[in-house]
């Protein structure tokens, strides 16, 4: 069904919150968009890994056991063997899921960027630790361990100069280039905690994240670029701050060298840092301390900034970075996402520099110039493990594999796909074309909140069924529940809501400044559980599938969206009464975003209005959260109590109007009729 589908425009200029009001209740639960069936009758085959490790699966199985059995000294023994203490901590664990009062490591002192720089000195100056593929390709920056140590040192030098101490919130609006890196290290450095927003956030919902954060200083850029395209950053970070007094600096990072208005509170860091000391000393964190907090969108309420601790996140995330991929020595580990996402915090900066890696980080798109861009890095810098989203996989599984052919990928040995269910079709064409049939396709699941992977496949160890995450990971203990009582559904070939049993080290702690609601969206669902809002099947075999989100947050391109936050957007449009925003299949984004509109009297739908509106989503929330399709209605389909039923909004949109299911507590019954008449005129 296509209603009027619209071309994007426009970049980001300012954006709300949402409105709809927090509930402590369990969220509606709604079957996926990708259902396990659909997923299933596809995927049969299990393939075993590819340069397997002998009894691989027995020592992880035995691993997993001693990890669940004995936490303690299972994580006592990881914590002191891979990260560097200042001293030891107490004891492992403490708290639970009751007050979400959990606590790793406690009584133990480190610092996060000593972990990843200078641990490392002693065997690996000279080894490149951040190797960055500009924009252009070939435009390629190596910073060895040594030269990363340095650059960190002067950064956060000039950050105590301008006033930054430990405690501190830090809030950062970078593209995809090394000073994105080395400044979120700098505040590691210092034990001020970052606040990375995605440079494809507008004005305003920069603006409210800095806000909350009440952050006093913000990193940019001059400008970014992107797919050959110019991003006005620093025109964005100035909109920002016009009426966030919080802010006493703006920190400008020389970028492509364009000419920016400065204004009083600005910084020219290229001035500032050849002045700075190319060392600075540690701040001795606790384990608990504060790392970063990391704004993401869930299904009512304003963005949450989820806050991830020092020793846990740090732990955890070196972990699965090693056991995920097979890391080893010599290794050129690629994780193309963007470090305004949590997968680039985990997989670029965090997890690879704490095992002494070579991360490379990528500043470009898939399809610039053309799109053989990622094998064209691949054959350049001869990357052994290459990471990124399915959405990226299906766009180029669109151009055809033709060009693959004109690269040499013999060095990659694993695959890995995060941020949303990979469709079997993908995952083949990955593992097909990409790793010829040789490579390990590890599809891993976690979210912003789990700090690291949860449910994945270990290198050279576990089977694989394409679409399925397979197992958890080291400490880990699923749960299968019946959405609707809450039971644990036990044996295999189930389906219902994943949920995890108990803390593990990455779990973030807390909502920033709002506990109550950390305790309402995660932890209070389910008493007893961390609930994931994801829908999943264990199959016969025992394999997870995930089938997809069972709550109002949609996932666009493996972007995570609120349902309520674009309805806010929405509302805020002077034509715009009511708005209610659901998901629609998308053959490459996976998901798109469908609004159903009502009018202000004296308002009428026409083309211009509706471009009006994608627009007005664009600029309050960031063009990455724009509608593929508003729909305008007199009216939305409600209860008699007034509730909106989604559940009809959700099917018509996905052109399913005939299986509308009961819709006898409709309030009004025409409502249905006109939307689903419109839908058949334009299909
Ligand atoms: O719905 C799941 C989906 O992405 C959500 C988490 O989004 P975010 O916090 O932005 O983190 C994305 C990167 C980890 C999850 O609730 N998701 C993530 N990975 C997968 C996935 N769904 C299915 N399979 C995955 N491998």
């Amino acid at each position: 069904m296509r209603f009027a589908r619209l071309l994007v425009i426009g970049l980001p200029l300012s954006a709300g919150f949402s409105v709809r009001p927090l509930v402590s209740k369990r969220p509606p639960y709604h079957p996926a968009p990708l259902s396990m069936s659909e997923q299933q009758q596809d995927a049969p085959k299990t393939y075993p890994p590819p340069n397997a490790v002998p009894d691989g699966m027995k020592t992880y199985e035995a691993m997993h056991k001693q990890s669940l059995e004995e936490p303690d000294t299972f994580w006592g023994d990881a914590a002191r063997s891979t990260l560097k203490w200042f001293r030891d901590f107490d004891r492992v664990s403490q708290g639970g899921f009751d007050t979400g009062d959990v606590a790793w490591f406690t009584g133990g002192q480190l610092n996060a960027c000593y972990n990843c720089i200078d641990q490392h000195l002693p065997q690996r100056a000279k080894q490149v630790a951040i190797l960055h593929e500009g924009d252009e390709p070939g435009v390629v920056t190596k910073i060895t361990y040594e030269d990363l140590l340095g650059q960190v040192c002067r950064m956060a030098n000039a950050m105590k100069e301008l006033g930054v101490k430990k405690g501190d919130f830090v809030t950062l609006y970078m593209p995809m280039v090394p000073e994105a890196a080395v400044a979120m290290l700098a505040c590691a450095r210092l034990g001020a905690p970052h606040s990375v927003v995605f440079a494809g956030f507008s004005a305003e919902a920069l603006r409210d994240r800095i806000v909350d954060a009440n952050s006093k200083w913000v990193f940019t850029t001059d400008e970014g670029r992107r797919g050959g395209k110019t991003l006005h950053l620093k025109s964005i970070v100035d909109k920002a701050v016009e009426d966030a007094d919080c802010v006493e600096k703006v920190l400008v990072i020389t970028a492509t060298g364009a000419k920016v208005p400065m204004g009083k509170r600005d910084v020219q860091m290229s001035e500032m840092l050849p002045r700075m000391r190319p060392y600075c000393p540690c701040e001795t964190m606790d384990s608990e301390d504060l790392l970063f907090i990391l704004y993401t969108s869930g299904s009512t309420g304003r963005p949450k900034g989820v806050a991830h601790t020092t020793a846990g996140y740090l732990l955890y995330t070196g972990m699965t970075t090693k056991h995920a991929f097979g890391l080893e020595e010599g290794d050129v580990f690629a994780c193309v996402a963007d470090v305004g996402w949590i997968t680039g915090h985990s997989y670029i900066v965090y997890g690879p520099l704490v095992n002494g890696a070579t991360s490379l980080m990528f500043e470009s798109t898939p399809m610039y110039p053309n799109h053989g861009r990622y094998w064209d890095v691949v054959q350049r810098h001869k990357v052994t493990q290459f990471y990124t989203a399915p959405t990226a996989i299906r766009a180029l599984m669109s151009c055809g594999p033709e060009i693959i052919s004109d690269y040499d990928l013999s060095s990659l040995r694993v695959l890995g796909s995060v941020g949303e269910p990979i469709n079997p079709e993908a995952w083949r064409w990955y593992n097909e074309h990409v790793g010829k049939g040789k490579c390990h396709i590890v599809d891993t699941f976690w979210q912003t909140e789990t700090g690291g992977h949860v449910m994945l496949p270990l290198a050279n160890v576990t089977p694989t069924k394409p679409g399925s995450c397979s197992f958890p990971f080291f400490g880990i203990e699923p749960a299968v529940l019946n959405a609707q009582t809450g039971e644990e559904v036990t044996g295999n070939d189930v389906e219902g809501v994943l949920a995890f049993k108990r803390p593990w080290p990455s779990l973030a702690r807390t909502v920033y400044g709002d506990h109550k609601r950390y305790m309402d969206v995660y932890l209070n669902p389910y008493k007893g559980y961390y609930f994931t809002g994801d829908g999943c099947h264990r199959d016969s075999d025992g394999f997870y599938w995930i089938t997809g989100r069972v709550d109002d947050v949609l996932n666009v391109s493996g972007h995570r969206i609120g349902t309520a936050e674009v309805e806010s957007a929405l509302v805020l449009h002077p034509a715009v009464s009511e708005a209610a925003v659901v998901g629609f299949p998308d053959p490459i984004k996976g998901q798109a975003i469908c609004c159903y509109v009502t009018f202000v009297s004296g308002y009428t739908e026409s083309p211009e209005l509706l471009k009006e509106l994608v627009k007005q989503v664009a600029t309050h929330i960031g063009p990455f959260a724009r509608p593929g399709m508003i729909v305008g209605t007199p009216g939305l389909p409600k209860t008699r109590s007034g509730k909106i039923m989604r559940r009809i909004l959700r099917k018509i949109a996905e052109g399913e109007a005939d299986k509308l299911g009961d819709t006898s507590t409709l309030a009004d019954p025409s409502i249905v009729e006109g939307l689903v008449e419109k839908a058949n005129a334009l299909l």
